[in-house]
């Protein structure tokens, strides 16, 4: 039932957005992506640092796929739409993984700034740039040796004519939280961004000439910092999400948009692309039962129950003992009628609602509007 109120939803989203401004075109021959785990395939899993437990990946690759959700993550459904097959993840060096149409940088965990020795993940986004230089350089060298690996690389001219596609500083503020104040984070957003830049520069030196941008969501209504930050209820607003976390996202989103200005001016021969997630993912979150969906901030693979069903010493899928018992983080019955998947991450019916309104061009900047065709090819 959740899921036919979502596809009468995205069709109506379809027919009233047709007239729109620009045109951009969707036909890369590679996407290039780098990110935290909003957008990661399978690196900090493949890197040996995390294991996903089952129920990840259940609803859709019957297995935890390196993914932190129960399906498709919005990349996963951006691919799908440009006819391109799912992005294998950098590290995964088992079963000749084909980076022919792309390669996946991002890892769970990871932040714009360096890590540092408390950090997840040691695969911070100067580390993923490095990481594509080393990829490009010896695709490049591979090629130039006349061996035939067309099959599972990219050619010399993917580089320019392809998507570079970043979700990242998610991590950057959410962990700030735990050792700093809201002013001396907010003062902190120039440091990230100016990190973020320095790398921006360094794939437009090597030839990068498309970078499709995700602002940073609404970071106050993940369960975990609800269940963290939001015991006193003078902390939350009036969606119940923390407040604080969602003006720290709000201004980091602010300075990235003037970034990506700055992008546009300086880059004349060059596509930026800056799309507000924070909106498409607030607004869902607001008006959830409009979109079909039940549960708009309690996660449904986690411990506890009603109303966070949230605990941060277990992870989706664990069995731990605590208190003397032994309890275990499970999935809910419906994960489609939940937004949140294990309280950090979202469930793949978000992820689908949020490429949805992605592609319908009306939240970035510059707006696109040949989307049509895109559309029509994700799968419900
Ligand atoms: C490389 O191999 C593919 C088939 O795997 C073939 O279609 C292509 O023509 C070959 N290219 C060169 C340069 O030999
Ligand atoms: C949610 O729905 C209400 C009522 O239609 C609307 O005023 C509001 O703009 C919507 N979005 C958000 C983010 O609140
Ligand atoms: C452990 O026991 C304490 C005291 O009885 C209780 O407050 C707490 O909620 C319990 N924790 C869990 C995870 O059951």
């Amino acid at each position: 039932m959740a899921t036919k109120t979502r596809i009468l939803q995205i069709l109506t989203l379809i027919s009233i957005s047709l007239p729109l401004a620009k045109s951009i075109h969707f036909d890369h021959p590679a996407v290039f992506n780098f990110g935290d785990s909003n957008s990661d395939t399978g690196n900090l899993v493949s890197a040996g640092i995390e294991t996903l437990l089952s129920p990840n990946g259940q609803i859709y690759f019957k297995n935890p796929s390196g993914r932190y959700s129960d399906g498709r993550l919005i990349v996963d459904f951006l691919m799908n739409a440009m006819e391109l097959p799912f992005l294998n993840a950098y590290l995964d060096s088992v079963g000749l993984p084909s980076f022919k149409k792309g390669c996946n940088f991002a890892a769970a965990g990871s932040t714009i700034l360096p890590a540092t020795a408390t950090s997840i993940c040691p695969f911070s986004f100067g580390i993923q740039v490095n990481q594509f230089l080393r990829f490009k350089a010896r695709v490049l060298e591979l090629l130039a040796k006349g061996k035939n690996f067309s099959k599972y690389l990219p050619t010399e001219d993917f580089f320019s004519k392809g998507l570079y596609m970043f979700d990242i500083g998610q991590n950057d503020l959410a962990g700030a939280f735990y050792s700093q104040t809201l002013d001396q984070i907010l003062a902190s957003i120039p440091t990230i961004l100016a990190e973020f830049e320095t790398g921006l520069k360094k794939l437009y030196d090597q030839g990068g000439r498309n970078f499709w941008i995700h602002n940073t969501g609404p970071l106050g209504c993940l369960t975990q910092n609800v269940a963290k930050f939001g015991t006193n209820p003078s902390r939350l607003d009036e969606r119940g999400c923390v407040s604080s976390h969602n003006e720290a996202a709000k201004l980091f989103n602010l300075q990235l948009h003037a970034l990506t200005k700055k992008l546009q001016g300086q880059y004349t021969d060059a596509n930026v692309v800056y799309v507000d997630i924070f909106s498409i993912k607030y607004e869902l979150i607001s008006n959830y039962s409009r979109y079909g969906f039940e549960q708009p901030i309690m996660a449904c693979c986690g411990y506890g129950g009603p109303p966070l069903n949230y605990d941060s010493q277990i992870t989706c899928g664990q069995t731990k003992t605590l208190n003397g018992t032994s309890v275990t983080a499970k999935g809910c019955s419906d994960s489609t009628d939940y937004v949140s998947w294990d309280g950090i991450h979202y469930t793949e019916a978000a992820n689908q609602f949020v490429s949805s309104k992605i592609l319908t061009g009306k939240y970035s900047d510059p707006p696109f509007s040949d989307k049509m065709p895109f559309l029509l090819k994700l799968k419900f």
